[in-house]
């Protein structure tokens, strides 16, 4: 295997082919070629771009780089849905046993928090005796019995986005709109799903910063999705503000559950629904979005989720009856500090930027990809902009493991909000949707 050539072509902008990118993606789990012949390949495309017919090239050799699930017929529609990650963001553990309850199979491989971006891996794990590695058979296995998996990607499935990606990371090649598409449409594709809701987050918090940026990805991934033949809507919503009043693995599953049992959050709620209802739609079970939201939201108000959830991590090792205590509990980080307010008037800001590194640094989230989490620490009971209050009022709770780790927090967490006398607009939910 000689890379040179390719590295050359990419550099000078000439345009690679199926073969030539089947040969780099080959390379890459070969583990023969020096990681910086493949950081040159990855910076040359990270400036000169991909084609549109490059992008599905290198998708599919991805795809193809390991085990992809095999799923028998059955007339339940294969689904996902993936965000690109921001603060507070737990919607795939809400989402994911309702789409089961609407008569979906829902094969899910999410990720883990990285940064200031939480992760649904790290959530669930917090759930007492919960795994998340599930070998292929076993995930296709659960999935016909229940309708649901939540597991991650394991080194047999798309290995090329595993090693090219822990590449990416360490040579600054990660913010380019081809590779991000192929590294999250290979995994996709490998599910075998035939519809997926994208929710490409923008803003302060988020992956792609400006609402242009987060198009131009979504324009890229529904188009190569659909071309593959995955029917798909991604949704771009703003991450300014951390969804929900909780960010914080544990914390976060603990409002989840609520969201189950019909407590809102509002904005969590409205999120699940929208995705929800777009694979109704998607799939051809709901014939437009109005029913389709009404269905969902009937669908929400039953007990069957929430049963649904507790049979998902039963599934998957969870001990319900620890589960259930721990929910019952307050908290269960060592240390909660109340953040109270000297103000009165209206919330403007509640900066989802500084409540994930908040959260990262009581050890709720990671610096590197090999650090250890803590499940419980976070913070939660966060007011949330357009909201009026008095002198004395909460503005959050921080969790923390001790003291210190607390009142640092809680010292940063203040400077996440502004506040006005006048009560400020708020920007809609989803900004645009697009689909190809
Ligand atoms: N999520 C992924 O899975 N891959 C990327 O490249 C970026 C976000």
């Amino acid at each position: 295997m000689n890379l040179l050539p390719l590295i050359e072509a990419k550099r000078d902008g000439q345009p690679l082919s199926a073969d030539q990118l089947r040969e780099i993606v080959a390379a890459v789990t070969s583990g023969k070629i020096p990681d910086y012949q493949l950081a040159a390949f990855l910076m040359a495309v990270f400036f000169r771009g991909l084609s549109t017919e490059e992008t599905r090239y290198l998708t599919l050799a991805m795809r193809d780089s390991g085990e992809r699930l095999h799923f028998p017929n059955d007339p339940r529609p294969l689904v996902d849905k993936h965000s690109t990650g921001g603060v507070g963001d737990k919607v795939s553990l809400v989402l994911a046993p309702l789409l089961a309850c609407l008569g979906f199979r829902v094969p899910m491989i999410s990720g883990r928090s990285l940064g200031i971006t939480g992760g649904t891996l790290d959530k669930l794990e917090s759930i007492p005796g919960l795994t998340t590695p599930l070998a292929p058979a076993q995930l296709v296995a659960q999935v016909q019995a229940i309708g649901v998996a939540m597991g991650g990607q394991t080194a047999t499935m798309v290995p090329a986005d595993k090693l090219l990606y822990a590449l990416r990371d360490a040579t600054g090649t990660v913010p380019s709109i081809p590779l991000i598409t192929a590294s999250i449409l290979s995994k996709k594709l490998a599910e075998g799903i035939s519809a997926l809701v994208m929710d490409v987050k923008f803003g302060a918090a988020a992956f792609m910063q400006t609402r242009e940026q987060a198009r131009g990805l979504a324009q890229s991934i529904v188009t190569l999705a659909g071309e593959c033949g995955v029917k798909t809507r991604a949704l771009l919503t703003p991450m300014d503000t951390p969804l929900g009043r909780a960010a914080g693995n544990w914390l976060e599953v603990k409002e989840a559950v609520r969201c189950l049992e019909g407590y809102g959050p509002d904005d969590l709620q409205e999120l699940v629904v929208d995705c929800a209802s777009h694979l109704l739609v998607l799939t051809g079970k709901q014939p437009e979005l109005a029913l389709a939201r009404t269905a969902a939201l009937r669908c929400l108000a039953t007990t069957a989720p929430r049963a649904k959830f507790d049979e998902l991590i039963a599934a998957q090792g969870g001990d319900l009856a620890a589960f259930r205590h721990k929910l019952a509990l307050d908290h269960t980080a060592p240390v909660v500090l109340e953040v109270i307010t000297p103000e009165e008037g209206f919330i403007t800001r509640c900066d989802a930027r500084i409540i994930g590194e908040v959260v990262r640094d009581l050890g709720g989230g990671r610096m590197t990809k090999d650090a250890v989490i803590q499940p419980d620490v976070g913070v939660d009971m966060l007011a949330k902009p357009g909201e009026a209050f008095g002198r004395q009022s909460l503005l959050g709770r921080v969790h923390a493991a001790t003291p210190a780790q607390a009142e640092a927090a809680v010292a940063r967490l203040r400077t996440a909000f502004s506040f006005s006398e006048t009560e400020p607009e708020l920007p809609p939910l989803i900004a645009e949707i697009i689909e190809s």
